[in-house]
């Protein structure tokens, strides 16, 4: 039967269609195949009932006009897969598709243009300089003309200088750390030139020595935040710590990932900042569609399969319209006028809020998935989420290591249920306290 969280609408049972537009995604897509199954949603909209399905995209030809049977796909192929992303953009333009993440946005901004954005916007982006690229590619026929005529011999040793050591070279969009590497001085600035062929590369101030690295995945307008070390092998770099930031460090990451992901139009990224002398520095935020498996995420992995879940549900029952365009302006607006730091982030995160509908997404979970947390809690508790993590440790480890690293992945969500039990406890609590009180209270008249 329908678990139905509300007063029954009367009228038709609309079904709403979710895509999973996946590439080797394994385990965060079955969590959350697994859990709405279990849900089992009838949610009351006005006269109707909205239950949900799950199915996943495939790829195949299509016709521009054949309209898409989803109502909301969450996509995870856009940034390299091209037949899908052309798929999602005719979905969103001609069939109102919702999609997670903008896929113009998401095609369109690297790196580059975000610390661009944000640096406009006035967040503390460490300095940062393009270098036009060592090589360039014989394919371009032109280059050569081109870069005789107006390419300008440059002092590599004086771009350093004035931005002072150590400094990072990264490539201005890739991610992965691919190309990264960090400079003390101009020997290695040289070296590091001399080896980077053609990508066209930042160069930026490190952050250093920085006292905390965190990362705030961002899902609509939920912001989960991790404490991240760069130098522990990929499995490890997620850390399981508590009370890292306090109360105001908190709010303030919150409203910089809602910022960043209200800006660009994304609806599932993770912004990364590092904290020296008490500051927050933004240095790697165009992360959409950021890594999302239990072999990284381990305690904080139901985190966020909860977070997407409560997300898309929001926006797939609701049919809340998808915003195409970015639309800087309001941001912009703030920018100019002169408000300390603090006061413009937060008025930068209004402008979040309210195009996230943060309010009216509270309240629909509260009235309609109240229940999400215990049966999240449970799920992770099965031997089918025991399976799901050990068929993603068997697609990324050497057999030899599948039982050591299932337990140690299983073991890591086992312990985010423990807090999780005492989390929920310690929210049912006040009502407890509440009730005794009552009672002793009546206790004490009856005497
Ligand atoms: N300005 C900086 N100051 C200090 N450390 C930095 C800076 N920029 C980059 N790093 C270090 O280099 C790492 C990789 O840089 P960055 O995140 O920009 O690259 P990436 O390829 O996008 O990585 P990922 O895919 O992990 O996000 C960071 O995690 C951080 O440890
Ligand atoms: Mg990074």
């Amino acid at each position: 039967m329908a678990k139905n969280s509300g007063i029954s609408g009367s009228g038709n049972t609309i079904t709403r269609q979710i895509g999973l537009s996946l590439g080797a995604d394994i385990c965060w897509a079955a969590a959350y195949e697994d859990i709405l199954a279990r849900l089992d949603l009838a949610i009351p909209m006005g006269k109707d009932d909205i239950r949900f399905e799950v199915s996943r995209v495939t790829i195949e030809p299509f016709d521009l006009r054949q309209p898409v049977r989803y109502d909301l796909v969450i996509d995870r192929l856009t940034h390299w897969m091209h037949t899908s992303r052309e798929w999602i953009k005719k979905a969103v333009v001609m069939d109102g598709l919702y999609v997670l993440n903008n896929p113009w946005s998401l095609q369109s901004m690297e790196k580059h243009t975000t610390y661009a954005a944000m640096m406009k916007l006035g967040l503390p982006v460490p300095d940062t300089w393009m270098i036009p690229p060592k090589q360039y590619s014989p394919d371009l026929a032109d280059a050569p003309v081109t870069l005789s005529r107006y390419a300008r011999l440059f002092d590599l040793g004086k771009v350093g200088a004035e931005l002072g050591y150590p400094m990072f070279m990264k490539p201005y969009d890739g991610g992965a750390w691919v190309g990264v590497s960090r400079i003390d001085d101009e020997a290695a600035l040289r070296a590091a030139y001399d080896n980077s062929g053609q990508r066209v590369m930042h160069l930026q101030k490190a952050v250093s020595p920085f006292d905390l690295f965190v990362r705030a995945i961002g899902i609509g307008p939920q912001v989960h935040i991790a404490k991240y070390n760069p130098d522990a092998p990929l499995h490890a770099r997620y850390e399981v710590a508590f009370n890292f930031v306090d109360a105001e460090e908190y709010a303030l990451l919150t409203d910089m990932c809602l910022t960043i992901n209200a800006f660009f139009g994304w609806e599932f990224n993770s912004c990364e900042s590092l904290r020296k002398d008490g500051v927050f520095y933004p240095i790697d935020f165009a992360n959409a569609c950021p890594d999302f498996q239990v072999t990284s995420l381990h305690y904080h992995f139901p985190f966020m399969v909860k977070n997407m879940l409560r997300w898309s549900i929001y926006c797939a029952a609701t049919k809340r319209p998808m915003r195409q365009n970015l639309d800087w302006q309001p941001f912009f607006d703030v920018a100019k006028r002169d408000l300390p730091y603090r006061e413009r982030l937060r008025a930068y995160a209004a402008i979040a809020n309210e195009r996230m509908e943060t309010q009216r997404f509270e309240a629909f979970c509260q009235e309609h998935l109240s229940h999400l947390d215990e049966v999240v809690l449970d799920y992770f508790g099965t031997p089918r989420a025991k399976d799901v993590v050990q068929q993603k440790v068997k697609a990324l480890f050497p057999p030899h290591e599948v039982d050591r690293f299932t337990d140690h992945f299983y073991g890591l969500v086992q312990f985010w249920r423990k807090t999780e039990t005492e989390r929920l406890a310690t929210r049912r609590a006040p009502a407890q306290a509440g009730r005794q009180e009552t009672t002793k209270i009546k206790l004490v008249r009856n005497t």
